[in-house]
């Protein structure tokens, strides 16, 4: 593994990084751009394509000059790794499905860990960056053994969870600190060789796989529980007449022992409401429970059913017919990631209590619906998606109920309550702000989510 070491710091190494995502494609770009001779491997034929042609889509764009200028020289796409002469770094960063009655999360990890081996030479290393289920990393050093490699001596192995949080500005690739477990001295320093030029080698080592595949799983049951705690104090407080961003901004002047969450329709994505899941079965398999996750989950994913409750509650008051306009499908603002969102699961408890539904949001795409769908875990889910918030638009619905405020409607969704264009508005955010000259109802509404508890 010395020379692997010796080819990392002389950039002579060959990196493989596999899964060209959210995850994968910066990291690629920036280790490209920094002079590695980079290979992205993905089983998606038609993005390989894509991307050997050069076409960049949505979250890609960004980093559309340093892409072109790598392209020209040292970033190259397969569907599949390949025998080099060179040493070679296998950077993992597969998706993580929901664990099934038809499947394993570590079903990707495994297979690419596989795919690796099948063309490595001795002194390889691999990095896992996927988030795993807690235990994953032993089981890849074990299926790496039985295929006849010593792990820390013949095969590096490491896993570096991705703490990535995409379109936040402040916290990039290149200045989040990274836990990472490594199986051996050198294998840790073929990583911080690479990683040098990611975050400049800010890495912080832990001694087992175990701890570091806790900390991913933490942070995010963290972030998951916190969400959930906030938006039942959310609903208490709409039940006590009291703005709960009344309360965030006053408990956010304490310096120490608080962190601000804010109200939404839940947490959504491909992380924060799955990665939990982990520390909820080790511990269901270690003979214990993690209750706290277990409700956090369960209230988000009560949130959708809470909201379209209210929402029929206000509507059923106002004696008005059962129509809503869903605005905001993407799991987070300014993003076009529709990745388990509250925003479907809104839509589909609206259309089961028979409302006319319609959707709207600026990143939707009406080919990808069929992917939005599979992402969402549905199996069919129709509605008529609009392709713009015109006054003519909003005279058919009763409500929006808005799910994601994106900054290219924020003006927009302002002017439709400041001139009354609906009867109703529910803003699962609590972003507009009340004005007492609009004639839109503008609420969140009392219902006790400890009904379906
Ligand atoms: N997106 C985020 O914000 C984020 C943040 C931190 C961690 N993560 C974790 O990183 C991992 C990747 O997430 P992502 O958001 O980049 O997913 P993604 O779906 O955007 O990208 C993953 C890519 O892997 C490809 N792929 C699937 N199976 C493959 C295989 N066997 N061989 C090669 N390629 C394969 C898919 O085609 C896809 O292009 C997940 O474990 C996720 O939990 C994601």
């Amino acid at each position: 593994m010395i020379k692997t070491l010796e080819e990392a710091i002389s950039k002579k190494c060959l990196i493989e990084i596999f899964g060209v995502g959210y995850v994968g494609f910066p990291l690629a770009v920036r280790l490209a751009t920094s002079g590695f001779k980079v290979v992205g491997i993905d089983n998606d034929e038609n993005k390989i394509k894509r991307l050997q042609s050069n076409s960049l889509t949505d979250y890609e764009l960004y980093l559309k000059d340093e892409f072109f200028e790598c392209r020209k020289r040292s970033f190259q796409l397969s569907d599949s790794p390949t025998k080099s002469n060179s040493s070679k770094v296998g950077i993992i960063c597969v998706p993580t499905p929901i664990q099934s009655k038809n499947g394993d999360s570590n079903l990707f990890v495994r297979a690419t860990v596989e795919k690796f081996l099948n063309f490595c030479n001795m002194g390889d290393v691999i990095i896992i960056e996927s988030s795993i289920k807690i235990g994953t990393t032993e089981q890849m050093r074990n299926m790496i053994e039985s295929k006849g490699f010593k792990v820390g001596k013949d095969v590096g192995l490491c896993y570096c969870p991705e703490r990535i949080d995409p379109m936040n500005k402040d916290w990039t690739l290149e200045n989040i600190p990274r836990v990472i477990y490594a199986s051996d001295d050198v294998s840790f320093n073929v990583a911080q060789s690479v990683y040098h030029y990611v975050n400049n080698s800010h890495l912080i080592r832990v001694n087992s796989s175990k701890v570091a595949e806790l900390v991913k799983s933490y942070e995010n049951s963290f972030r998951l529980v916190n969400i959930s705690l906030v938006n039942e104090l959310a609903v208490l407080c709409d039940r006590l007449g009291v703005d709960v961003n009344d309360v965030i901004t006053a408990a956010s002047t304490k310096p120490f022992g608080f962190m601000a969450f804010y109200p939404s329709g839940g947490a959504g994505g491909h992380c924060i409401p799955k990665d939990p899941t982990f520390l909820s079965e080790t511990a269901k398999a270690s003979g214990t429970q993690f209750s706290t996750i277990d409700t956090a989950l369960k209230i988000n994913s009560l949130m959708p059913i809470h909201i379209v409750s209210s929402i029929e509650k206000v509507i059923t008051k106002l004696g008005l017919e059962k129509s809503a306009l869903v605005c905001g499908l993407a799991y987070k603002p300014d993003i076009e990631d529709m990745r388990d969102s509250p925003g479907f699961r809104i839509v589909e408890e609206l259309k089961q209590k028979n409302f006319k539904v319609a959707a709207y949001d600026p990143y939707y795409k009406k080919e990808l619906h069929k992917r939005y769908l599979q992402e969402n875990n549905l199996s069919e889910l129709e509605f008529n998606a609009l392709t713009s918030l015109d006054d003519s638009q909003l005279a058919n619905f009763n409500c929006i109920c808005i799910v994601q405020h994106h900054a290219v409607i924020k003006s927009r969704l302002s002017a439709i309550y400041q001139r009354s264009l609906v009867p109703f508005i529910y803003d699962c955010q609590h972003k507009l702000i009340k004005n007492q000259k609009s004639k839109t109802i503008l609420n969140f509404y009392d219902y006790d989510i400890k009904e379906n508890l």
